[in-house]
């Protein structure tokens, strides 16, 4: 099959979540399947940087801009991306979507809609480079007016749209909507209108052919009023189209067996050598260094779904226990300030970076001993398959990809080796402390925990059995587009 996959972040080239890891690793696993598979990304100047090579391949106008596409050779990967080269609108070194001031850029809008044009000229092969996919790949808002722009067409391909994060929708006023010349067969409530507003991901939740999300709980999660943020209605009309598909992960990256960015390499046979790492964190963190202190991490955007508050609010009680606790992550300035707070006050105790820094949270995943993700809600999540496959147990609130992949601690789950991490139901402080309390515990039952942490790192995240869900799916998506009437007209 060709295939055409429709990102705004990429791994190594760009990334502020979970999105760039599977844009970076999924294309290669499917690829891997034989699928001829090829990304377009918008240009920014990051990615342009890492490129080994770039050659124009198309000029064309997107919305009255000069629009250039970009061949470019990434550095040790093998994969066709094209980027797409509009300056005034993507050349601009710091995040993606928001500005310094941590707002989103004003002309997000036009800047996304003319990639969804991209993506739809690329789809019908009209920039002259004689490939045509079977299956267009989209991914969140940014991607999501494209399968509403293709709906229109007699002949397209068929559409996937990946729900990443239901909460991100992409909303704009009424009035983009003729500035992005978007049909106007496709503004009412079944179409593109949201309350009066233009929303893109209603693009792909009306549109696609199929829809999926990253993982089964979270698919059913967003069908009601508590997850779906208003579009559980659409979703649950949509749900005979609607799936869920656990991320992978990319398991050459993230292996304590290698790992370039950890002191010592260590897997499930010579687990002593992590305490290596734990050091070295301590170190790192000007962190007392404590052998048989449990040490807990955090690794995360800090922004309210991660539940970044619980744990500041947990602090109170969980610091007259002995722990360590180590966070790294930027976002909204509230939570940098709790988090400094804490660490001032505690030194010993708690240690805090603020920024993004990829080599540091491999060196966070190898020498924690715990890792915390009391997520309010977590389409998937990485980093709780990054820790078991380091030996880190997670504590996990039991929401999407978190449920579908931790296997709560329970004595019988304990008994019978199945167990890899610790579970709450509610996304409360109360909860949260006790299983920390829990996870505490069994710390100190050094044989328990040494076979939670093994049954962890025997876990198989790999991204081969996610591909080939996504070849069903694609597979799936071709036959409702072949049964669909061609009258050129949307659902
Ligand atoms: P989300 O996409 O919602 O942010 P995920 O768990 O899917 O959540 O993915 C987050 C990714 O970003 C993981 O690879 C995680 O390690 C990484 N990450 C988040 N914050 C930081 C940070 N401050 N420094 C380095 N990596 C980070
Ligand atoms: C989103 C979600 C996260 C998921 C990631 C990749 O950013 O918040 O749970 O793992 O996308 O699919």
């Amino acid at each position: 099959m060709n295939i055409l996959f429709l990102a705004s972040e990429l791994h190594p080239l760009i990334k502020t979540g979970g999105l760039a890891d599977v844009a970076g690793s999924l294309p290669q696993a499917l690829r891997e399947l034989d699928h001829d598979v090829r990304v377009l990304l918008p240009a920014y100047p990051q990615a342009k940087a890492q490129c080994t090579d770039l050659n124009p391949v198309a000029e064309f106008d997107l919305l009255d801009r000069p629009a250039t596409l970009l061949d470019a050779t990434l550095p040790d990967i093998a994969m066709p991306v094209w980027l797409l080269d509009v300056p005034p609108w993507f050349d601009r070194l710091e995040n993606p979507y928001l500005s310094p001031e941590g707002e989103p850029w004003p002309d997000n809008a036009e800047r996304f809609g003319g990639f969804c044009w991209a993506g739809f000229h690329l789809a019908l092969d009209r920039l002259g480079l004689d490939w045509q996919p079977d299956v267009v790949h989209c991914n969140d808002w940014q991607t999501g007016l494209v399968p509403a722009l293709l709906s229109q067409e007699k002949t397209r391909p068929a559409t996937v749209f990946t729900i990443h994060n239901l909460a991100y929708q992409g909303v704009f006023p009424p009035a983009v909507f003729s500035q992005l010349r978007l049909p106007r067969s496709l503004w009412h409530m079944d179409g593109l209108e949201f309350h009066s507003q233009l929303s893109f991901i209603k693009g792909g939740l009306m549109y696609a052919d199929r829809i999926n999300t990253v993982s089964p709980t979270y698919a059913k999660e967003i069908q009601t009023p508590a997850f779906g943020c208003g579009l559980e209605g659409v979703l649950k009309a949509r749900k005979e189209h609607l799936s869920g598909i656990l991320n992978g992960i990319d398991t050459h990256k993230w292996n304590p067996a290698t790992d370039p960015w950890i002191p010592h390499v260590y897997d499930r046979d010579s687990l002593r050598q992590k305490s290596l790492s734990k050091a070295a964190l301590q170190n790192r963190f000007k962190l007392p260094q404590e052998p048989d202190t449990p040490l807990l991490a955090f690794i995360s955007r800090l922004v309210p779904q991660k539940g970044i508050d619980l744990i500041l609010q947990s602090l109170t009680h969980l610091i007259d226990y002995p722990l360590q606790f180590v966070f790294l992550g930027s976002g909204n300035s509230d939570f940098e300030h709790g988090l400094f707070y804490w660490s001032r006050r505690y030194p010993d105790r708690v240690a805090v970076h603020i920024g993004f820094d990829e080599p540091l949270s491999h060196l966070v995943e190898a020498g924690a001993d715990i890792f915390l993700m009391p997520s309010r809600f977590e389409p998937c999540g990485l980093n709780q398959m990054y820790s078991q496959r380091y030996g880190t147990v997670p504590v996990v609130h039991r929401t999407g990809g978190l449920a579908d992949t931790v296997v709560d601690a329970t004595p019988d789950r304990l008994d019978n080796h199945t167990a890899t991490g610790i579970g709450f139901s509610q996304p409360v402080g109360g909860a949260f402390q006790e299983a920390v309390k829990r996870a505490w515990l069994l710390y100190s039952q050094k044989d328990t925990w040494r076979d939670l942490q093994q049954t962890g790192m025997a876990q198989d995240f790999s991204w081969k059995r996610s591909a080939a869900e996504y070849h069903r799916l694609y597979k799936q998506a071709l036959d409702d587009l072949e049964a669909r009437p061609k009258t050129g007209l949307s659902v």
